[in-house]
C-alpha cells in the first residue's frame, strides 16, 4: 500500500485535505493525525474491519483495547451507557484536552474497538487538525499512538513515517505536538475514580474537580506484582532499542555512577547515550549526550523524552543511562514511562 504523505499547518488548514482524509476513515481506511500529546492512528471507531487493521497496523495485540476520539460534547452520549454527572464536570474543566475518560459502553461501540471489554475509552482532542479530521471521519476515531507496538510514541511525523509507511493510507503531518506523553486516563466506572495512566492532567487537577481520586497502584510501584488495569500498560512498550537503566540519587553520585558505568560499557565496546539534564550534560563521559532541558521544566522533559528515545534507535545506541526525575505533578507520568522504557532496571545510589 502507498502511503500518501500531506504536510498541514494547523494555523491555516487546507480543509480539502481534512475532507480526503476522512473519507478515508468512512471508507474503512486508516490516517494517522496530530494532537496536543503524540500522533494517533486514527480508523472508524464504530467499524470493527476498521479496528482489525489498526491492530495488524501497529502490530498489536488485539486485547488492547483502543480509545475513541469524538470532537464534540453531544457525541458521547450514544456511545455510552450513562453519563454520570461527574463527567460532565471533567469535560467541562479538561476538555478538549489530555484526558482519556473510561465509562461504560453502548451497543455502538464493537467490541474490537474495545478489546472485548464492555467499557470503551474517550477523548476529545484539543490539537485544531485532529478536531476537524474527527469532525470529516463521521465524529468517532479510535486511535493508538502511530507506532509499531512497542516503540516509543511518536511525536513528529518522521517517527510516524519510519513506523506506519506502507501500512496505511495516509499520514498528516502537522506541528502543535506539545505535550509529547499519551493523555491521562481515568476510569469513571468504579465508585472512586481511578487514574489508570498518568499524564499531563494530575492527580491533583482531577481531585479540585472530582475530589477523592484513587490511583492504580501498579503506576509507580515496580515491585507490585498485580496486573495494570489497562491492558496497555502491561506490555513493555515505550521501549528503545538500546537498553535503558535508570540512575537515581543525588546529582553529584548520580553523574559518578553513571559516568563508571559508562566506561564499563564502553571498554565492552558498547555505544553509550546518556540523557541528561541542562545542568549535568556537560559532565558525562557517553559516546552521545541528550538534554531533556532543565530539571525543573517538567513540560520541556515530557516533550522531550520520546524524541531523544527515538534519536537513540537512529544512531544505534546499545546502552543508554538516564538520570531519574521527580515525581510531583507531570514528573509521574514522565517516571512511569521512562520506568517502562527501562524495563523497570533502575540503581539507587
Ligand atoms: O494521548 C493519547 O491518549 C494518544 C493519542 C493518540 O490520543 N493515544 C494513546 O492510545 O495513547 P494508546 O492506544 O497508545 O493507549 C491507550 C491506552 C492503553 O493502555 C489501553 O489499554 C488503555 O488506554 N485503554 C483503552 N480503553 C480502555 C478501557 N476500556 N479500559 C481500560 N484501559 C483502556
Ligand atoms: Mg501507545
Amino acid at each position: 500500500m502507498e502511503t500518501k504523505v500531506i504536510t498541514i499547518d494547523h494555523n491555516a488548514m487546507d480543509l480539502e485535505v481534512l475532507q480526503e482524509a476522512g473519507k478515508i476513515i468512512q471508507n474503512g481506511g486508516l490516517v494517522a493525525f496530530p494532537t496536543e500529546t503524540v500522533y494517533g492512528l486514527g480508523g472508524d471507531a464504530l467499524n470493527q474491519e476498521s479496528s482489525k487493521k489498526i491492530y495488524a497496523a501497529k502490530g498489536r495485540p488485539s486485547d488492547n483495547p483502543l480509545i475513541v476520539h469524538i470532537c464534540k460534547m453531544e457525541d458521547l452520549a450514544p456511545i455510552v451507557q450513562e453519563i454520570p454527572e461527574a463527567v460532565f464536570r471533567l469535560a467541562e474543566a479538561f476538555w478538549p484536552g489530555p484526558l482519556t475518560i473510561i465509562l461504560k459502553k453502548s451497543d455502538m461501540v464493537p467490541k474490537e474497538t474495545t478489546g472485548g471489554l464492555d467499557t470503551v475509552a474517550v477523548r476529545m482532542p484539543s490539537h485544531p487538525v485532529a478536531q476537524k479530521f474527527i469532525e470529516y471521519a463521521g465524529g468517532y476515531v479510535a486511535a493508538p499512538s502511530a507506532n509499531v507496538s512497542g516503540r516509543p510514541s511518536p511525536t513528529k511525523a518522521k517517527y510516524v513515517i519510519e513506523d506506519m509507511s506502507g501500512r496505511i493510507d495516509m499520514i498528516l503531518d502537522g506541528d502543535g505536538i506539545d505535550i509529547g506523553l499519551e493523555s491521562t486516563i481515568v476510569d469513571m466506572t468504579g465508585e472512586t475514580p481511578m487514574i489508570l495512566r498518568p499524564g499531563y492532567i494530575t492527580k491533583d487537577m482531577l481531585e479540585k474537580v472530582l475530589g477523592e481520586v484513587s490511583m492504580d497502584k501498579t503506576i509507580l510501584d515496580i515491585n507490585c506484582k498485580e496486573p495494570p488495569k489497562a491492558p496497555g500498560m502491561r506490555y513493555r512498550h515505550y521501549a528503545p532499542k538500546g537498553q535503558l537503566t535508570i540512575v537515581e540519587g543525588e546529582e553529584k553520585t548520580t553523574i559518578e555512577k553513571i559516568n563508571e558505568l559508562t566506561k564499563e560499557a564502553k571498554s565492552r565496546g558498547e555505544k553509550v547515550g546518556i540523557i541528561a539534564t541542562e545542568e549535568t550534560k556537560d559532565k558525562y563521559l557517553g559516546d552521545l549526550i541528550k538534554s531533556v532541558g532543565k530539571r525543573s521544566d517538567e513540560d520541556s522533559i515530557a516533550r522531550t523524552l520520546y524524541t531523544i528515545l527515538r534519536e537513540f534507535d537512529d544512531e544505534e545506541v546499545s546502552v543508554i543511562y538516564s538520570e531519574s526525575f521527580t515525581e510531583c505533578a507531570m514528573g509521574q507520568a514522565i517516571m512511569n514511562r521512562l520506568l517502562k522504557a527501562a524495563g523497570h532496571q533502575i540503581i539507587y545510589v
